[in-house]
This record gives C-alpha cells, structure tokens and sequence, in this order.
C-alpha cells in the first residue's frame, strides 16, 4: 500500500522541481533574450553567439585563430564588430584615432600586467596615464632619432653586432636563423642600454648569454595568454600541477626544473647590468642615466628607485624589446627565402644588390670607409647611416615586411573610460562613440595590425592583366611612387602617387600609434636597415630544407601559444647564405 502522505509528499517535490526548471529555463531565455537585444554592446555588429558569451573568441583563440578570425568578422560586419559580450574590435582610421590617440584609454590591465617585473609595471605594462607618463619621458629622449644617430655614430654598437652577425654566418653559412636573429636582437638592444662593454654577447660566442637568451625562449609549459586571461583559476591550478610534476620528476630522475628559473636569470643579468651601470657611473648608456636619476632623488612624478629605472627600462629590453624586434627581423629574412613565390623573392634580391651596389660602390674611395663590403671600420659616419636609413627599394622592403609579417599583428586592447573623461555621453550612460556607435565605459576595444594592413588603401595594380594588385601579397613596390619608375609620370599622376604612398604610410600601424606607440622603433629600424645593408650587399640567402643542422628553437612553432598568425608554418628555419661573386 501506499503511505498517502509520501504520496502528497512526492506530488509537492516533483512540483518543486518542475517549476524550478522552469524557472531556470525562464531565467536563461531572458538572459539570451537580454544578452541580445538589451546588453550595452547589442547594438553593436557581430555574429549572435558574440553577444551571448565570450567563449566564441576564446575558442578562436585556442585555435590560434583570434586574429584572423577577427579579420574575417570585420570583412563581413565592418569597421567595428562586437567579438564578446564585453568587447569590440575596430579597424578604421577614426576609431584607431579615437583609442589610441587618447590618453584617456588606459591599456587592458588583466593582460599587460603580466609583462610587469620586479613586482611592479614597466613603461610597456604600465595602464593608466598617470602609472605610464613619468616611465615614458624618463627613456623617450633616449630612444628619439637623433639621439639614436648621435649615439651611433659616437659607439659604433650596432655596428659592432652587425660584425658579430657576419662572423656568425662566416662559421658555417648555413646558419640557424631563429638563433641568429635573436643573439642579433639582444646584443644590439642591451647594447643600446648597457653600453658595448656591459652588453649581451650572444653573436661572438658567450655562451652564457646564449643559454639565457636561448632558455627564454624555450620555457617548457608556456601557457597560452588567452587561457590566463579567460580562465585564470583552470589555469593557475593547471599551472600549479605542472610545476609540482616537474618538481616530482626532477627528484626521482635528476636535473633541474628549468621553466621559471630561466625568467628570473634574464631578470638577473638586468639587474646586475644596471648596477654595473650604477656603479660605474656609465652615463654615456641608457641605464647610466636611469641611475644618476635615482642617485639624484628622482623626478617630480615618479617615486624613483633602483626597482623602478631597471623597470623603465632594463627588463623591458631584454624581454619585450628584443623579442619584438627580433620577430620582425625574423619576418623579415624568412620572407626573403621562402616567401610565397620564390621568382619575386629571388628577384627583389637581385634589386636590393644593385641598390646598395649603386650607393656604396666597391671602390673604397668612392664609399668613404669602404663599408659595407669592408668591416674593417670602427664607426660609420653621419652621412653612412643616413644613406642607408634612405634607401628607397630597402626601405620599401622593410615597410613591407612590417606591413605583411608584422611582429606585432594581435589586438593591443584598451578601456573605454568614464564619462568625465569622454567625447559624448548621453545623460543616463557613461562612454564614448567610437565610429558613430556609442561604446559603454569600461568595454574592452582595440584594433590589431593585421587587420588594418590588409586595408584596401594597400591595394595597387601591378599593372599586369593576370596579376591584380592585391593587399595580402608581399609586394615592396607598392612602397614606390610607379613602383620605382617615376619618371614615366604625368605631373598628375605623380601627385596621385605622392599621396597614395602618404595614405598607405598613414596607415602601417607596426608600431602602433599614440602616446603607447613604440619607443624603440627608431633602434629597431636601424638595427634592421644596417644588417639588411651589410648581408646583401655580399649573399644572397635561401631556405635549406633537410638541411642536416639542428635547429634548436623554430619559433615560428613555438609562437603557436602566444601569436595565431602563422605564415611560415613548416619552414624549418636554416638558411644558407651564398657570397655574390
Ligand atoms: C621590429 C621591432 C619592434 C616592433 C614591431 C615593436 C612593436 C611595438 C608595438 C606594436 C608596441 C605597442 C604595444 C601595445 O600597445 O601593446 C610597442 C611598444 C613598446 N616597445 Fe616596441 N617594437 C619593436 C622593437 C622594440 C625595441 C627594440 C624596444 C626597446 C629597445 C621596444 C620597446 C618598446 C616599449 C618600451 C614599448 C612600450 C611603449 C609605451 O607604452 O610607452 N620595442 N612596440
């Protein structure tokens, strides 16, 4: 029998529960419902899943596919596109304007304060305005263009690792060009801040700096910055377990847990540089300088100490800077022996040794120092250096793989700030507009350059039938008024020109823009233009496949967890370098 009382009992607890089910059910659709047709970014452009969760984007990113998956949703939604319920992406010049050019956009906390050293933000992790002004002015001068030429041409630095660079491939001309291009990138860049004496030696053999700069890249365990981002409790467990495996391996088998350690020796090199620097009263470097404004009791700003000029500056460098430029660089010679069509990369070769042919002639008379065919010079004058950052089919080129294959091609996220600080504000909501859309306060927004170098600015005829111009192509002409034939030009068509190159020079954002675009950027570009000089003004370099040589690290693997843009994938990265006659 049946206890009636159970029975009622079990009637009132199915009911309980069916309407709570369907008081959930209720509670979803009304989320789904508010989430797309009411939240404060429902009025922006973008697939519906983007309005309702934040996982669509994070699943591009697991992908490796943010970027260019964000690019596809800006072809087909337009200028601006709503990537999650809390975030939108924009590629027009006014929108790139709006953010970037405003101090009021303070850079997206969650992901530049991992960038921060010795506990506190640098001027590259640094967010807010008040945080990032005193870090910039205190290094700006130091990285402005005249200074970078004054103090070129006093040091003879860079010069110095082009040296070093020719050496390198002299050993053996089929050389592991990831290594090179980094050992490259952090001995011109400490050099920069340290001083020749005090700078990392990777290219001349110091082996401990190469298993610092080498150990860098290879951190085992590298966790992908969206998951530390999206998921950081998952991530910090996962984070947490994999170190104690380590830990637990190293003592049943030996060795040591290399991850972590590695981070903090680079840190350490800084810190030891700098006091050197300190020490020795080396006020002709970067870090000299840094340290006679702590020994003078700091600047009006900023709370000065030791901590806080390494972090202005000597952290950011090794870490940040190099690896910045060194990517690009890296683009930059893997282009130019694999690119798409070997016929175009062979042949800009070709063009860029006559160039360089043509304004440093093999006679020594005629070049001054006999540089670049002779290394035997200390310094380059003045007038060397400007010949060479001038050099119209070198400079298209360079522009060109900072455009194409730039080191630098994910978002740089900001904050939508609050309304004493906006634009426009309607009376009831705190924001900006941002191309004609108004933008809540605290929304994440950003622009990417892989996306605004694909703009149709870009897009020049070849003025061949079969071959349109195109914006994903790698094409250094487009950089050259007719390509490099001007004279062929009408007075009209010249000026069309003159200010198709001005509209497409606009818009390379490589290095971003603002008041957070890059403070190296006049470093890297010399660094990048002497060395470009030096090897092809002697070889003519291409991929060796199955080339025998062990290639320690192939970032462009590596990079699979931190950057999702991917064009060499499957390169191996040994290049052999072939003297011209
Ligand atoms: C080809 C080489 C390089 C490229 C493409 C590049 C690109 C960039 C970009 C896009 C930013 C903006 C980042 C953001 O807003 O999130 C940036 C910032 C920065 N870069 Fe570079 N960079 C390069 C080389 C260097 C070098 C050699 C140094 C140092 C010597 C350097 C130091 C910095 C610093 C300190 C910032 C932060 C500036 C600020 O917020 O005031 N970069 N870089």
């Amino acid at each position: 029998m049946i206890d009636s009382k159970h029975f009622l009992n079990g009637i009132s607890n199915t009911g309980y529960l069916t309407a709570a089910i369907c008081a959930f059910g209720v509670l979803i659709v009304w989320k789904l419902i508010s989430a797309i047709f009411f939240s404060p970014l429902s009025h922006i452009p973008g697939p519906l899943l983007t309005a309702i969760t934040p996982h669509y984007i994070n699943f591009l990113s697991a992908l490796n596919q943010r970027t260019i998956g964000t690019y596809s949703l800006h072809r087909r939604y337009g200028p601006i596109v709503r990537v999650s319920p809390t975030e939108v992406s924009v590629l027009s010049p006014e929108a790139v304007r709006e953010v970037y050019s405003s101090p009021h956009y303070a850079k997206y906390a969650p992901l530049y304060s991992m960038f921060g050293h010795f506990g506190a933000p640098s001027a590259f992790s640094s967010c807010t305005r008040e945080e990032h002004g005193w870090r910039r002015k205190a290094v700006s001068q130091s990285y402005s263009l005249s200074f970078v030429l004054k103090d070129e041409v006093a040091t003879g630095k860079v010069l110095q690792a082009v040296k070093d660079y020719l050496n390198f491939v002299e050993s053996d001309r089929r050389v592991d060009i990831y290594n090179a291009n980094t050992f490259y990138a952090t001995d011109v860049v400490t050099g920069k801040i340290f001083g020749s004496e005090a700078s990392m030696k990777t290219l001349a053999g110091n082996e401990a700096h190469r298993e610092i700069v080498l150990g860098h890249y290879d951190r085992t365990g590298r966790v992908p910055t969206w998951m530390l981002l999206e998921l950081p409790f998952i991530t910090n467990v996962l984070e947490w377990l994999a170190f104690y495996r380590r830990k637990a391996w190293s003592w049943v088998w030996g060795g040591e847990v290399k991850d972590r350690e590695i981070v903090a020796r680079i840190r350490k090199w800084s810190w030891d540089a700098f006091m050197d620097a300190k020490s020795n009263s080396r006020e002709d470097t970067i870090a000299g300088r840094l340290a006679k404004l702590v020994r003078e009791g700091g600047s009006a700003e900023g709370v000065w100490d030791d901590r806080g000029a390494i972090i202005a500056e000597g952290n950011d460098t090794p870490q940040s800077g190099s690896f910045g430029y060194s990517t690009s660089y890296l683009t930059l010679l893997d282009y130019w022996v694999e690119g798409d069509d070997p016929i175009i990369t062979l042949n800009a070769q070709k063009r860029l040794h006559s160039e360089l042919l043509d304004a440093f002639p093999k006679s020594a008379e005629i070049s001054g120092s006999g540089w670049p065919h002779s290394m035997d010079v200390q310094i380059l004058p003045h007038e060397t250096i400007l010949k060479a950052l001038n050099l119209p089919y070198l400079d298209a080129i360079l522009k060109e793989t900072l455009r194409i294959y730039t080191a630098v091609p994910i978002r740089l996220p900001r904050v939508v700030p609050p309304s004493a600080a906006t634009n426009s504000t309607s009376s009831h909501r705190s924001g900006r507009i941002v191309e004609g859309k108004f933008i809540p306060a605290g929304t994440t927004i950003g622009a990417f350059a892989y996306g605004i170098h694909r703009d149709e600015v870009f897009a020049v005829e070849t003025g061949e039938k079969d071959k349109p111009g195109d914006v994903d192509s790698f094409l250094p002409e487009r950089w050259l008024i007719n390509g490099g034939v001007e004279g062929e030009l009408t007075p009209d068509a010249s000026a069309k020109e003159k200010q198709r190159i001005r509209a497409i020079e606009a818009r390379l954002w490589a290095f971003s823009s603002g008041g957070r675009n890059c403070v190296g950027r006049h470093v890297s570009i010399l660094g990048m233009k002497l060395l470009l000089v030096a090897i092809y003004s002697r070889y003519q370099t291409r991929v060796t496949p199955n080339s025998g040589v062990k290639v320690t690290h192939n970032r462009w693997n590596d990079r699979r967890t931190f950057r999702d843009v991917l064009p060499f994938l499957g390169v191996d990265g040994v290049v052999t370098f072939t003297p011209y006659e």
